[in-house]
This record gives C-alpha cells, structure tokens and sequence, in this order.
C-alpha cells in the first residue's frame, strides 16, 4: 500500500488512530530523508494536540528503535541495569549512582545526553574533567563495560537515529511538551542501548520538564510500559524538583559535590536519592542484590564506590586527582534578614546557572566548565543577615547582571520554618 506524510498528518489532525503501519513508515521515510522537516513538525504539532493511544506510542517507540541499531549486552557476565533522570537543576545523580552500582556487582551501560536549556546534561559535567572523553568506540564501550562494569559516555549515530532529527525538530517547534514523544523519545534510546533493567527518575516540580504530579505519573506509567512491553524490567521514581538537588548546579561544582558524595559525605538529598536510586536497579537486576556486593550503603562507605569512579574516570582518558577548573569570578547574593531559607526555586537556579556559562542556548555552544552556583543556603536552614545565601560562579562578569536578574523572586526568608516536602514522592512499577 503506497503513504503519503499529507494522508498520516491529514489523520492525526482529525483526531484518528494511526495504524501500525502508517507509522512505522513515516518514521522509517523521515530518517532516510523521505519525508520533509516541515511535514514532520505539522505530525508533531497533531499529536502534541491530538495525543496518542498506547498502541499508537507502541507503534512509534519500535519505529524509533527500528531506526538504528539494538545493542545486545546479554554476552556480559554481569546483569545490566541503567537509570534515565528526566531532568533537573543540580541532577547529578548518575555521577555517583553510576559507579556505586558497578561496585556492587551490575554494569550500568549509561549512553548520556548533553545539557539543554536550563538542565544540565551527565556529559558537560564530566568534560570538565580534563582529560575526559565521552566519545568511545564500540569496541571501546564494550571492554570497558566488562572490565569496570560502568561506562557513562554519548551515544552513537546508530542509536535511534530518528529520535536525534525528530528531538531537533521538536526542539524548534514548540512540540517537545507532549507526552507520548517525550515517553517515546526516552525509551526507544533506552532500549535500544540494551539494559536488562531500567529505573526512571521523573522529576515533578518548577525546575522540571512535568510541573505537576499527574502529568508525571502519566509519563511515568507510559515509560514504564514501553519498558516492559520490549522486554525490559522498568520502574520509576517519581521525585521533586521544586528546588535544586544538593548545593551545586554547574558541571565542575557537580563534580566536587558527587566526589563529596562517593567519599561518603555529601548533601543529605543528594545521597538519599542515589541510594534509593541504587537500590531500585540492584532489585531490577536480580539476585546481585541480596549477595555480599549488594549493599549500596556499605559501598559507599567503604570506598568501593570511589575506586570505581576512578578507573571508569581513567578508562576514558581522566585524571581523577587533576584539579577541577575553577572560576575567575564569584558574586555573593547575601540575605537581607534573620530567620529561614523557606523557598529556592529550581527553575530560577537553573536558569542562572544557564546564563553564568554553565549551560547551552544552541546545540552548537561550547559550556563553560567552571561556571555555576553554589547554594550555601537551602530551605529550611537557619539564616542571619549579611549571611551568604548564594554563589555565583563564571569566568565572564558580563554574564552577571542576567543570572542575578533570573534570582530575582526565585528565593525567599522567613521567621518560620517551612515544611520540607518529601524528595521521593511515589514508585510506579511492579
Ligand atoms: N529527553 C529526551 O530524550 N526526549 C524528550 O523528548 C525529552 C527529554
């Protein structure tokens, strides 16, 4: 039966179902160039309006591996299990949760993503570790993968090929906020990468992609069935992100803060999500969990953690003991009075962070490694006045006035202490 793009576009706009097979031609046409960008972002736009039923996002999420390659990591001695963070402002949570994870005996195949907009991406912070490669070649991944057991690095061009063009697009034309794309878009690069075991980390909050609890469960419950539908163990951890995760947003102050963290101190959130985190894809990877290994705590403690880091770190040309690059310049934003910290906004954060250096407007810009913002302050701590609330960090002091602009309302004291709201707020999963 010969498609045409106006016919699929012409269906979803009317609100129909696709078939199975209009869409795996439209996404196998668009990857070779068959289908032009401009047909693509008027079938975005219709499904962001028009949505799409399971079957449908089933349909497209196989598509969208069909594109490219499926790794097959079943020849590894280990299980395998990986963690997809939807993203927020001072996530930096795979640094540590990576390696701790390896250390108690599963390979974490973690296949990043760069940072855009106001979230940071796993691969701008660990290139400020000089040295430091996210490129490797697949022979390259695959010894390393069975030698340290954790790998973080970008993906290749073979992995889901059409989510690359479609997220590009969707980037510019205002179709990224759709459910049934995002929820495809992660997981046809999640199973393609061929983990046994996936955990998702879907943030909820100002600082992240889905504002409300609903909207987070929906995308949380659609994920996971996709996971489980391609054979992959999946669940998900619904967690805040109304304010930022520790006390650093920014790619080498999110590496000290992780370095803190694998040393067996760190910020309190930070350390509870990755052991929480942990030991959700320890459970997902199977028995390993209940061996002697399986105990993230005493990972940490102990030191396993830290040396896995570090060979992981130097198997892709790092230097775990060289100096983190710091920066020229760092303004103080003090408190003008007495009593809590009762409110830091993430997005505000982030979106500071962003204008420091810290974060990317176009795909094509370089980031600055040392830029950032340390929280010296977090809500519900005790605060004085001329006290330090924040630290902003950049190497450019024509990049300040917009940062402190961005903060502007993002933060608030008070006399009473403000009710913490828990960090994880739900699983969903078997
Ligand atoms: N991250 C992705 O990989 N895809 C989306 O659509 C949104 C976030």
């Amino acid at each position: 039966m010969s498609m045409s793009a106006v016919d699929v576009i012409r269906a979803k706009r009317d609100g129909h179902r696709l078939t199975r097979e209009q869409i795996s031609w439209v996404i196998g046409a668009y990857t070779r160039g068959e289908v032009a960008d401009e047909q693509m972002s008027a079938l975005a736009m219709a499904i962001l309006l028009n949505g799409m039923d399971p079957a449908e996002i089933a349909a497209w999420t196989a598509a969208m591996i069909a594109s490219g390659e499926r790794m097959d990591l079943s020849g590894l001695a280990r299980p395998t299990a990986d963690k997809h963070s939807t993203g927020g402002v001072g996530d930096k949570i795979t640094l540590p949760l990576t390696p701790l994870v390896a250390a108690c005996g599963v390979a974490v195949p973690q296949l990043s993503g760069r940072g855009l907009g106001h979230t940071g991406g796993t691969l701008d912070k660990l290139e400020a570790i000089p040295g430091w490669r996210a490129r490797l070649t697949h022979t390259e991944y695959l010894a390393q993968l069975h030698g340290v057991g954790a790998v973080i690095c970008a993906a290749g061009d073979d992995l889901a090929p059409a989510d690359r063009k479609l997220y590009a697009l969707r980037d510019v034309t205002g179709t990224v906020e759709s459910i049934p794309l995002i929820a495809s878009s992660i997981m046809s690069k999640k199973i393609a990468e061929g983990t046994a075991a996936l955990v998702l980390d879907v943030k909820v909050g100002s600082g992240a992609f889905m504002r409300s609890a609903d909207q987070a469960r929906e995308l949380a419950r659609t994920m996971v069935a996709l996971g489980e539908a391609h054979g992959v163990r999946t669940s998900a951890l619904l967690t805040g992100m109304d304010t930022p995760l520790g006390r650093t947003a920014g790619n080498a102050l999110e590496v000290a803060e992780s370095l803190e963290v694998l040393a067996g101190g760190g910020p309190a959130d930070v350390v509870e999500l990755t052991l929480a985190l942990a030991r959700e894809m320890l459970d997902a990877a199977g028995p390993f969990a209940a061996g002697p290994l399986g105990d993230p705590e005493k990972a940490l403690a102990d030191g396993r953690a830290m040396d896995t880091w570090r060979r992981m770190i130097a198997a892709q040309d790092g230097d775990p003991d060289a100096p983190l690059p710091t920066a020229r310049e760092v303004h103080q934003i003090t408190a003008t009075e007495s009593g809590y910290l009762t409110r830091l906004d993430a997005y505000a954060v982030g979106v500071a962070a962003w204008r420091l250096g810290a974060g990317r407007a176009r795909k094509e810009d370089a980031v600055s490694p040392s830029a950032g913002i340390v929280m010296r302050a977090k809500p519900g701590d005790r605060v004085t006045a001329g006290q330090v609330l924040l630290e902003l960090h950049t190497d450019d002091p024509d990049r300040l006035p917009g940062a402190v602009e961005a903060l502007e309302g993002g933060y608030e004291t008070g006399p009473s202490w403000p009710a913490e709201p828990p960090l994880i707020l739900e699983r969903i999963g078997e």
